[in-house]
């Protein structure tokens, strides 16, 4: 690999069921090599960026935002210019798309002013519409379904403080929401196994668990307990217990109160083992004060790691 360019990961096998254009839409939808690769420029963008900045020259990333961001619209916008290239920020209700012009036209439209899209929107096959109808990369920026950034950015952050993650064992409490699913989709990807502690009520789809346990690697497991979940795992991980598609609040708060991530449910965890959030957390409700500022927590390696880690999703889905 030159220094500038990120050509090491241009032989990874094909993608299953993607054409031509290097979309980035799931962590299931591409395998275990080309998420190894981008991993793999995400740590060389990271020791050196300097010798990156001219990766995405006169290369434009317009995001699309149907939700609130902070984060994802942050480190995108920086990580793209870090890289050379320039963003465009749209809101949904400032664009045509918020007015009645299709997603199809909006995706045929935007592939003749930029090179590559970033979504966040509500359902998913709103980004998989729009990638049907794009001749450049789209990337999921998060749905109601799935949120691969975040994870590609925890798989990044784990590695760095505790080495491969493969073998290893993971902790979800909570609901089955879209942090979780992507989770689900990277246990089987990189080889880990994930036990997920949500309410009955609130658990993963029976096809999120039948296509794991169809995989050959990996291994996703559901339990209502949190200590079953929690105990001897290498990483504990919650998220808020209200995502931004949800509106049963009070049902949500009632049944997710005893998923907390507090210092007796992290007690239960390895000595050594790590807490991860996505962010942004409701400090008090799905985790204490103790534990998110506490001594497992890497919440902010976390957050930094999602610079480092869309610059290589970028790289790969521009060949750069
Ligand atoms: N974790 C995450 O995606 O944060 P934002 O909602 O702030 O982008
Ligand atoms: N599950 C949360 C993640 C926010 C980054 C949500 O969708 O609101």
């Amino acid at each position: 690999m030159s220094a500038g360019t990120l050509q090491g990961d241009k032989t990874a096998k094909p993608i299953r069921g993607a054409g031509a254009v290097r979309h980035f839409l799931d962590i299931d939808r591409l395998d275990t090599a080309t998420l190894r690769g981008i991993l793999d420029s995400a740590r060389a963008i990271k020791r050196d960026p300097g010798a990156y900045r001219r990766l995405l020259d006169n290369r434009t990333l317009a995001m699309i935002f149907e939700k609130p961001s902070t984060r994802t619209r942050v480190s995108f916008e920086v990580g793209t210019r870090q890289l050379g290239g320039e963003v465009v920020v749209l809101k949904m209700d400032d664009m045509q798309l918020g007015h009645g012009e299709t997603i199809g036209d909006t995706a045929r439209v935007l592939s003749r002013y930029v090179d590559a899209v970033m979504v966040r929107t509500t359902g998913e096959e709103r980004v998989h519409e729009l990638a049907a109808h794009a001749s450049i990369p789209i990337i999921n920026g998060l749905t109601d379904q799935s949120h691969p950034c975040q994870i590609m950015a925890d798989i990044l952050t784990y590695e760095e403080h505790r080495g491969s993650i493969a073998g290893r064992v993971v902790a979800w409490s909570g609901d089955a929401n879209n942090v979780a699913v992507s989770l689900a989709h990277a246990a089987v990807r990189f080889d880990f196994e994930l036990r997920m502690a949500c309410p009955a009520s609130l658990g993963p789809s029976p096809a999120l668990l039948e296509w794991a346990a169809g995989e050959r690697t990996g291994r996703v497991v559901c339990t209502d307990s949190p200590e079953e979940a929690v105990r001897g795992a290498d990483l504990v991980v919650t998220d808020t217990w209200v995502s931004m598609n949800h509106t049963d609040v009070d049902n949500r708060h009632r049944l997710l109160a005893p998923y907390q991530v507090n210092e007796r449910l992290m007690s239960l965890a390895k000595g050594d083992a790590l807490f991860m959030h996505c962010l942004p957390a409701h400090r008090g409700e799905e985790v204490t004060d103790g534990v998110i500022d506490g001594v497992h927590s890497v919440v902010w390696d976390e957050a930094e790691n999602r610079l480092h880690a869309q610059k290589a999703i970028l790289a790969w889905c521009l060949g750069a």
